[in-house]
């Protein structure tokens, strides 16, 4: 199927020969800083914007994660600290959990400052907005910035790398292929885009697809697995070459500390299942999901799920070592949701309307078919006591 192609898109799209890989094209229509959906600060997140995240549902999700950063903090050290946020969106988690921290723990809080990493100015914009009055120091800076002189204390990555841009492969019954996005000109009706498929995979010449596809067993040594020719001819994924830097980045700007992803994820077996024959790749806008990754280039949020395995083999390459996992339904029971229901209960009647808000928020967070199966993935970096296993890995309170 062809979708129109902006005059800005095809300008590019034209310089870089009348094609492009995946990767390529969702990087230009999340991040460009004209008319990139976050480069340009068009996409909302929110109830009332085009997607809704855990922080944007209100403070509760912020209330309980606040002890388990407050625990991660008190062991990485007695000095100066920093909760970063990368990705930080409209800044609610961050203005949330700052708030949460300065009233519950001001003794921690007197030592410690927010640091927020957006790339996309039109995003920073608004968090400025939103963090006008924080209690907390804060500044904005970039990855190469904050490397400059890391930090100790907790980073904190929450639906971020599901907007790193992946590139797209498509099974063939024989050999894998790298899906391009394609400039169609037509001086009647405009110019138009398509996804082809280019070029056989060669595993030289591409040695970092290559090594993802091995990653998710699509691959032995360099011919095509088992796995993969049990798929279907058409099969699309996509493969998240963007990690590894990304986590390597991560990973300059801490001396000692804790990252915590929390994303959509899938292990492998769920990833290479037959009948996930387009991948995991979505558009959202106006609070409506579609499978059309070309329409409205700019638009659209873009985001594709991660692979568990995926993320802890990047991890464990950039020197990350991995503290636990768990889904965000069981992390929140953890951290005390079902007291926090309970507790509604005693609500004023003149509170009403805030606890109703707080109940609808809460049973979102754990609704195992959306925002309950989101992952909560931990990694350390450095030496430092952690003898208390961290809070969102216990059983719940009973
Ligand atoms: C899906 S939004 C999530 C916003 C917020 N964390 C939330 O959950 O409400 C993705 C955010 O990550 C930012 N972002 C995109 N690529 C990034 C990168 N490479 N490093 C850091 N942030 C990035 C976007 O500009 C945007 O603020």
């Amino acid at each position: 199927m062809t979708r129109p192609c902006p005059a800005w898109l095809a300008e590019r799209l034209r310089a870089a020969g009348g094609s492009v890989p995946f990767a390529r094209y969702m990087d230009w229509a999340l991040h460009d800083p004209e008319h990139g959906a976050y480069g340009s600060g068009r996409l909302q997140v929110g109830r009332s914007g085009d997607f809704a995240t855990s922080p944007s549902l209100g403070p509760d999700f912020a209330g309980l994660l606040a002890p388990q950063i407050a625990q991660w903090l008190e062991q990485v050290g007695t000095e100066r600290l920093s909760l970063i946020e990368a990705g930080p969106g409209e800044g609610d988690l961050a203005a949330d959990l700052a708030a949460e921290l300065a009233a519950r723990w001001p003794q921690l809080a007197t030592r410690l400052e927010l640091v927020l990493l957006e790339p996309n100015a039109g995003m920073a914009t608004r968090q400025r907005r939103r963090l006008a009055g924080c209690p907390l120091p804060v500044r904005w800076c970039s990855f190469e910035q904050l490397a400059a002189e890391p930090v100790q204390g907790v980073l904190l990555a929450h639906e971020v790398l599901d907007a790193l841009a992946v590139e797209r492969v498509i099974w063939h019954g024989a050999l894998w292929r790298r899906q391009l996005v394609v400039l169609d000109e037509d001086a009647a009706a405009g110019p138009s885009l398509r996804l082809a498929p280019g070029e056989p995979l060669a595993p030289q010449a591409d040695a970092a697809l290559w090594s993802q596809l091995k990653l998710r067993g699509l691959v032995e040594s360099d011919v095509p697995s088992a796995a993969a020719r049990a798929l279907p001819a058409g099969w699309t994924t996509e493969l998240h070459t963007g990690l590894t830097p990304w986590l390597q980045q991560a990973g300059s700007v801490l001396t000692i500390g804790v990252l915590l992803v929390i994303d959509y994820a899938l292990e492998t077996w769920r990833y290479n299942r037959a009948s996930r024959a387009d991948g995991t790749l979505l558009a959202y806008r106006d609070q409506q999901a579609s499978g059309e990754l070309l329409q409205q280039p700019g638009c659209w949020d873009l985001t594709a799920h991660l692979c568990l395995e995926s993320v802890d083999a990047a991890a464990a390459a950039s020197g990350w070592g991995l503290l636990g996992q768990r889904r965000q339904g069981e992390a929140l029971l953890a951290l005390g949701l079902a007291q926090r229901l309970h507790g509604l209960q005693q609500s004023e009647p003149y509170e009403l309307t805030r606890a109703l808000a707080s109940r609808e928020a809460l049973l979102r967070l754990v609704d195992p078919a959306a925002l309950g199966d989101f992952r909560w993935i931990a990694y350390r970096k450095g030496a430092f006591d952690d003898a208390a296993a961290a809070l969102f890995l216990l059983e719940p309170p009973g």
